[in-house]
């Protein structure tokens, strides 16, 4: 049978648009799963590893002060995806790392980048005002602002105090820079914020530095603690590029098109606090006179906006179709991350990062 037989052109998609998938050279090789199921195969395969990585996050938020560990069990205790320990993980045995009794290195780093992103978290909650994280209260709406915030900075303290113990000069290097780009996404983020007038690169800029440059790092961060190649380093730092820049344009569709409850957080808080994320870049961009002078008040001068307006977002982002091409937007970095991975040994593990970049596009939550 030829493979085009077998195989669906297009992924189901939750948010009720199918994404075209032809010519997509990875998927062609199995059809499209949902997301859920790609990072569940994912940690099962790495499960001794997410286990140990588990382990050392709850013994290292410890502190003396009550507040500190109180908060962040609050979050951790929620679960999350554990993405980026998974992609540490998968990119040093990808590249050749062999764990055993003395080699604690990964769990240590991927606890490392998990504390980073904790604390991103934190802080992006009270920036953004958002409620609901993980399926429950955010730390902010529990706690207050300000536990928030300074948990999140203890958070970031302890990542480095993680590195320093591990004592590599170039893994330090990558997280250290990396977290000055995450900051410098969050605060470009901020001054694009109610201006329409933002292009779809700036956007791209702004989502590289929030999010995708801490996947990127993850994924570098595998392959030096496996002594990999420059080729092989700069191989699975663009795969984690790419599929982190599919990944938060897939959270920016889901903010107006997910079920909250499977989501775990609340639904049209990126219309609410004026965000210019991509599905508002091309709403506006193919919208009508009229249609440009709603998103003007509703987006810019979003002092004035109402309850109703977010149900005539809604529609005007389904009348464009916004959300099928950001999510073909989505698919072409899911591409990127799978040509990037060419370079790596054929077997399981990179089937399944394979699989976790193609289900990116179609997650729910
Ligand atoms: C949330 O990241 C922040 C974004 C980059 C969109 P995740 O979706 O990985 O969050 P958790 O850790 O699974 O809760
Ligand atoms: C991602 O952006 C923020 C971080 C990388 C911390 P969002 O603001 O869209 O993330 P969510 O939707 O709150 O998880
Ligand atoms: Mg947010
Ligand atoms: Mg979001």
């Amino acid at each position: 049978m030829k493979v085009s037989q077998a195989v669906p052109a297009s992924g189901e998609c939750r948010l009720g648009v199918a994404v075209d998938l032809t010519g997509h050279e990875a998927a062609a090789r199995r059809p499209a799963g949902n997301a859920e199921a790609a990072l569940s195969a994912l940690a099962d395969y790495l499960a001794d590893d997410m286990l140990a990585c588990n382990n050392e996050i709850i013994a290292r938020m410890q502190s003396d002060v009550p507040l500190i560990p109180q908060l962040a069990a609050h979050l951790v205790a929620a679960g999350g995806k554990r993405l980026r320990p998974l992609l540490v993980f998968a990119s040093a045995r990808l590249a050749g790392y062999v764990p055993g009794p003395e080699a604690m290195r990964h769990v240590r780093v991927a606890a490392c980048v998990e504390f980073i992103h904790t604390a991103t978290l934190l802080h992006d909650d009270v920036v953004d005002n958002s409620q609901l994280r993980r399926g429950r209260e955010s730390a902010n709406a529990v706690f207050g602002n300000k536990a928030s915030v300074l948990v999140g900075d203890f958070l970031f303290a302890r990542s480095f105090q993680i590195l320093t113990a591990d004592g590599s000069l170039p893994v330090m290097a990558i997280l250290s820079s990396t977290s000055a780009t995450l900051a410098e996404g969050e605060v470009l983020q901020m001054t694009t914020q109610n201006d329409l007038g933002t292009t779809v690169e700036q956007y791209q800029e702004v989502i590289y530095g929030k999010t995708a440059a801490l996947f990127a790092a993850a994924c570098e961060c595998g392959a030096v603690i496996a002594e990999a190649s420059e080729e092989i380093r700069a191989a699975l730092r663009a795969y984690g590029a790419a599929l982190g820049m599919a990944f938060q344009i897939v959270d920016d569709a889901l903010d107006y098109a997910a079920d909250q409850a499977e989501l775990g957080k609340t639904v049209g808080d990126d219309f609410r606090e004026g965000k210019v994320t991509l599905p508002v870049i091309l709403a506006y961009a193919a919208g009508t006179p009229e249609e440009q002078i709603f998103w003007k008040r509703t987006i810019e001068d979003n002092e004035t906006q109402t309850e109703e307006d977010m149900a005539q977002a809604l529609s005007l982002i389904a009348r464009t179709d916004a959300i099928a091409a950001t999510l073909r937007k989505a698919e072409d970095f899911s591409r990127e991350a799978c040509e990037a991975l060419k370079v790596l040994p054929h077997g399981e593990l990179r089937s399944l990062l394979e699989d976790v970049a193609i289900c990116a596009v179609y997650r729910h939550r």
